[in-house]
C-alpha cells in the first residue's frame, strides 16, 4: 500500500512516516530536505512538480495521504503561514484525489490544530479574501492570527470535501493536536511574542503530547479499521479544548 506524506522530515510527520512504514506501508515522504520527494511547498510550481513525482513513484495509485507539512506562528511572513498550512494542503488534496480513488481502502488525514477552533469561519480573513490586509493590521499577533486562520481553513476545507470524497470512496479526516513537543513548538516557545502564551497553554493532562501519540491516531485513521470515520475532526490535546470550551460540542 502506497501512502504519501508531506512534512515527513520532522516532528509529527516523521513519527507518522516511521509508524506507517512499521505497519508495512510503502511511504513516500515529501519535505524540504531528506525526503523521497524534495519540494518547497510554498511555491505552486514546486507543489505541482511534487505531485507529479509522487504519482510517478506510486504508479498513479495511492492508498493513503497524510498532510503534515506546516509552519508555526513564529514565521516572519504571515502570508507564508497560509500558503503552506492552507494552500499547499488543499492543492495536494485536490491533485491527489484521482490517484486515491484508484487505491485500496483509500483514506487521507490532514493535520490541523486546536487553533482551528480559535476563530470562526465567518470571521476568517481567508474566507473573506482579506488576509493580507487583516494580517498587516494585526501587529505582533499577525503570526498567531495567520496560524489560527490557516488551520480553521484546512478544517473547513476537509469538511467541505466530505460529500465529494465520500461518494468517491475516499475517507478524509483531520486531527487537531494541542501542544506537541516538536521543533515547531520549540520555535514558538523561543519567540518572545508567543513564548509565554504557548508555555501557559497547559493541558489538563499536565504535559505536551509526543509526535508518536499523534502518529498513532493518524495511523489508525488511515487504516481500514477506521472505515466509517469520514469528514470528522479528532482533537488530540490532553484536554485543553475541553478546558477552554467546555460547552462546545
Ligand atoms: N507541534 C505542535 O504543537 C502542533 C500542534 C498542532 C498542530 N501542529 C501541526 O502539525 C504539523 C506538523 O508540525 P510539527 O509540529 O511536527 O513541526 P515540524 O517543524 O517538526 O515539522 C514540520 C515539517 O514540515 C516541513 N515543511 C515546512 N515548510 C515546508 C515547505 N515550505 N515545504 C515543504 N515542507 C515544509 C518541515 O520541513 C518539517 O519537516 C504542522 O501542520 C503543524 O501546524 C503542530
Amino acid at each position: 500500500m502506497s501512502i504519501a506524506i508531506t512534512g515527513s522530515g520532522s516532528g509529527i510527520g516523521a513519527a507518522t512516516a516511521t509508524a506507517l512504514a512499521a505497519a508495512g506501508h510503502d511511504v513516500i515522504g515529501i519535505d524540504l530536505r531528506n525526503a523521497d520527494v524534495t519540494a518547497d511547498l510554498t511555491d505552486p510550481a514546486a507543489r505541482a512538480a511534487a505531485v507529479d513525482a509522487v504519482l510517478e513513484r506510486a504508479g498513479g495509485v495511492l492508498d493513503g495521504l497524510v498532510l503534515c507539512a506546516g509552519v508555526g506562528p513564529h514565521v516572519p511572513d504571515p502570508n507564508l503561514v497560509v500558503e503552506i498550512n492552507y494552500r499547499a494542503t488543499v492543492a495536494f488534496l485536490d491533485a491527489l484525489l484521482p490517484a486515491l480513488r484508484k487505491g485500496e481502502s483509500p483514506a487521507a488525514v490532514v493535520v490541523s490544530s486546536v487553533a482551528s477552533t480559535h476563530i470562526k469561519w465567518e470571521d476568517n480573513p481567508i474566507a473573506k479574501g482579506t488576509e493580507a490586509e487583516s494580517f498587516a493590521q494585526a501587529g505582533d499577533f499577525a503570526g498567531q492570527y495567520a496560524y489560527a486562520s490557516s488551520k480553521n481553513a484546512v478544517t473547513v476545507a476537509v469538511r467541505q470535501r466530505a460529500v465529494e470524497w465520500g461518494e468517491a470512496g475516499v475517507r478524509l479526516n483531520t486531527v487537531a493536536p494541542g501542544s506537541v513537543d516538536t521543533p515547531l513548538l520549540q520555535a514558538g516557545m523561543d519567540d518572545p511574542r508567543y513564548g509565554d502564551a504557548i508555555r501557559n497553554f497547559v493541558a489538563p493532562i499536565g504535559r505536551n503530547g509526543t509526535p508518536e501519540e499523534i502518529a498513532s491516531l493518524i495511523t489508525y485513521l488511515v487504516s481500514p479499521q477506521a472505515g466509517f470515520i469520514h469528514g470528522a475532526q479528532f482533537v488530540i490535546d490532553g484536554g485543553i479544548d475541553a478546558k477552554v470550551r467546555p460547552t462546545a460540542v
